[in-house]
């Protein structure tokens, strides 16, 4: 039977906290200490994944996991996915809220290290790289959620969104569409980066076509509203004749701004496509094309993943799940 944490614990005569820090923080422990620790380590034979494992085998059985607005029902969606696969191996999840913010979002991966949760979920809100391996240095495996970093370790799973925007944009186009507007967010979400440079590519295929960019300070139904009442205050001659919004939050907030605030019509005066195909896409006042993420699965799938490599930290198995995602035409872009 393996050595377990608590056997190395009591040859040492220390507690089972103490063999964490001296595994995890060396630095705050007594070097007297950790020497003993180390000596019971080598004495009994212990492996160190084995010992970061029974460590978490100790841990809260939970979870955690940071989404970048829970008010958006994708990532409603996506926690729903990964709440249904993490129950079905008696884990809870924790959900943190970065509501696009860095300093948030730090305060919770901070906040899932102290409770030394299983492993942990995230759709980065920033370029989170230092504390995401800070995490997995304390031995807390972390999966990134609908995003992933070029040359990095760590696991993702994600929608291909340069392949998305191409898709929305190329769809705008061929509906003869050639005053082609990208409502987007902050740069630092990189998915909103991606779909405008799928769109690019689109554009720059069709001769006389163009893509103007407006950026919003986050992706919401409000801040969907305001470009769309901004895009109606300008002449006629100066508008957009179809919309692309990085999401459909904004796209939602277009619909209201260009027709029930600005008298327009969608799709006849502006076409608009969302992105992401949430419950409401298909329920509004113009019911929206969008471009379907699979955010159940994309949920299910990335817990899955985070207990592959909690069991097996080592494994050969895939670290990068990318999905495709999927065109969905409805009334606000076709004819
Ligand atoms: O949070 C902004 C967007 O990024 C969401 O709507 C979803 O598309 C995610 O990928």
């Amino acid at each position: 039977m393996a050595t377990s944490v608590r056997d190395v614990a009591v040859a040492a005569g220390v507690s089972v906290g103490t063999v964490s820090n001296v595994l995890n923080r060396p630095e705050k422990v007594a070097p007297a200490t950790v020497e003993r620790v180390m000596a019971a380590i080598d004495e009994l034979g212990f492996v160190r994944n084995d010992a970061a494992r029974q460590l978490r085998a100790g841990s809260s059985r939970s979870i955690g996991m940071i989404v970048l607005d829970a008010g958006n029902p994708f990532f409603a969606a996506v926690a729903r996915g990964a709440e249904a696969r993490a129950d079905a191996d008696g884990l809870s999840v924790l959900l943190g809220n970065s509501d696009e913010n860095a300093a948030r979002e730090a305060g919770y991966l901070e906040l899932f290290r102290e409770q030394r949760v299983n492993g942990v979920l995230i759709t980065p809100a920033s370029d989170a790289t230092e504390n995401l391996e800070r995490l997995r240095g304390a031995g807390i495996p972390v999966v990134l959620v609908d995003h992933e970093i070029a040359g990095s370790e760590l696991c993702s799973v994600s929608v291909d969104d340069v392949e998305g925007g191409y898709l929305a944009a190329e769809h705008l186009l061929q509906q003869g569409r050639r005053r082609l507007a990208f409502v987007g967010g902050p740069p630092t979400i990189a998915q909103v980066t991606n779909r405008l440079e799928g769109a690019r590519r689109a554009v720059a295929e069709v001769a006389g076509a163009r893509l103007e960019v407006i950026e919003m300070p986050t992706l919401t139904v409000l801040n969907g509203r305001a470009a769309g009442e901004a895009i109606v205050a300008r002449e006629a001659a100066d508008r957009p004749d179809a919309i692309f919004a990085a999401n459909d939050l904004l796209a939602v907030g277009l619909v209201q701004g260009l027709t029930i605030l600005g008298g327009l019509r969608v799709p006849d005066d502006i076409a608009l496509i969302g992105y992401d195909d949430i419950d409401f896409a298909s329920a509004t006042v113009v019911p929206l094309s969008s471009v379907r993420q699979p955010a159940e699965e994309i949920g299910h799938t990335a817990v899955e993943l985070l207990l592959k490599t909690i069991a097996d930290p080592d494994g050969k198995y895939e670290r990068r799940v990318r999905f495709r995602p999927e065109l969905v035409v409805r009334e606000s872009s076709a004819g």
